[in-house]
């Protein structure tokens, strides 16, 4: 099969478009014909070798993360998936390589298509929609009345996660530069900042939640912003000693993470707030309730392009520039 691969661990080096074999099925696996796929920071970050001590892979390695596509084989022990079912998910870590013709995924990380949703727009939502999930609803349970800072609302996670959070009928706050506003109030931002000529922490106070998805110096100042017991939430580092643990990483990974940490996790604990750091993960019953709130219109696809199989190293550097406004994807079919 086609596929991009990674050779060597390098930043901005392009991936190589080599003929792969089709990845051997496991029991509980189904393979999936790749008919769009989402592209991620995290692709650029592995392939840059940023991520090799916490996802230590073996190169060469078939990049992506985001599949949708259609059920091609299953595997002896999956009940759930026939051949012909369209279907979508975040490729499980050390299984991913969705950026090929064809990709296994476990069936306990997939699910049905949204009926509503064009393939490509159903694999802009795996990875950024867990994201906002687990960060909004399994970490910090939000609530109605309950008020949220998500930063970047323009970006994959933001677009997805403002939406989340008005759904929970939450308060949401944003940051976006001028030209996004527009962007991120039709998606029901209650408060938009313009980082580039306001400073977040002049505006809010006295937040619940924080989603921290930028640099440490916006980290160390969202602390400010949260009341005493308020949650912050970061999903750009650095990872605590309990993410250590879930992904049982070795001893002197976890005594890095320990220090890369301590010094956030001290400051929260002088104000009273909870410091944590989430990596997503593939989770077929989550996206299952992301697939009824899309199908019910509560949170819609912001797709910003479409680039073709071709293409792929293109719409790595498009995301890596930082500036997509939403998602982007490669179409293969
Ligand atoms: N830990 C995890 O599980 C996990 C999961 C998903 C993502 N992430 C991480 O979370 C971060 C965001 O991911 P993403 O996919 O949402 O990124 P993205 O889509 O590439 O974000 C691009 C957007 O960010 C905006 N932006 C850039 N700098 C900003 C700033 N200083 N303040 C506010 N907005 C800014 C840009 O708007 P302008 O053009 O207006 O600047 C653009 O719309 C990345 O570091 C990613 O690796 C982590």
């Amino acid at each position: 099969m086609k596929a991009f691969v990674v050779d060597r661990y390098q930043r901005h080096a392009a991936l190589r478009l080599a003929d792969m074999p089709t990845p051997e099925l496991r029991e509980d696996e189904v393979l999936v014909e790749v008919h769009a796929a989402g592209v991620n920071l995290l692709d650029a970050k592995i392939r840059s070798g940023e991520f090799k001590l916490i996802l230590p892979y073996r190169l060469p390695l078939v990049l992506g993360h985001d599949v949708a596509g259609v059920v091609v084989k299953v595997g002896m022990r999956v009940r759930q998936f026939k051949v012909g079912d369209e279907v979508y998910a975040r490729a499980d870590d050390f299984r991913i390589g969705t950026f090929a013709e064809f990709v296994p995924v476990k069936e306990a990380s997939l699910a049905l298509k949204p009926k509503n949703l064009t393939m490509e727009e159903a694999a802009s939502i795996p990875l950024v929609g867990l994201t906002a999930w687990q960060a909004l609803v399994e970490r910090v349970d939000l609530n109605r009345g309950q008020k949220v800072f998500i930063q970047a609302g323009s970006g994959g996670v933001g677009t997805f996660a403002i939406q989340l959070a008005k759904h929970l009928s939450a308060t949401v706050a944003t940051t976006a530069s001028a030209i996004n506003v527009a962007l991120v109030k039709s998606l029901g931002a209650d408060v938009v900042v313009d980082y580039k000529t306001q400073d977040f922490e002049d505006v809010l106070r006295d937040y619940d939640v924080v989603l921290n998805s930028q640099d440490g110096k916006t980290l160390e100042k969202s602390l400010r912003v949260l009341r005493r017991g308020g949650k912050l939430i970061s999903i750009s580092g650095p990872p605590d000693p309990q993410f250590g643990r879930q992904v049982a990483a070795p001893g002197f990974v976890r005594l890095v993470m320990r220090l890369l940490s301590s010094g956030v996790r001290r400051k929260a604990r002088q104000s009273g707030v909870d410091y944590s750091f989430l990596f997503m993960r593939a989770s077929g019953s989550q996206l299952r309730e992301i697939t009824g709130l899309i199908e019910a219109g509560a949170i819609r696809p912001v797709m910003d392009r479409v680039f073709p199989f071709s293409s792929t190293n293109e719409a790595l550097a498009y995301v890596e520039a930082g500036r997509a406004k939403g998602k982007v994807v490669v179409r293969l079919k």
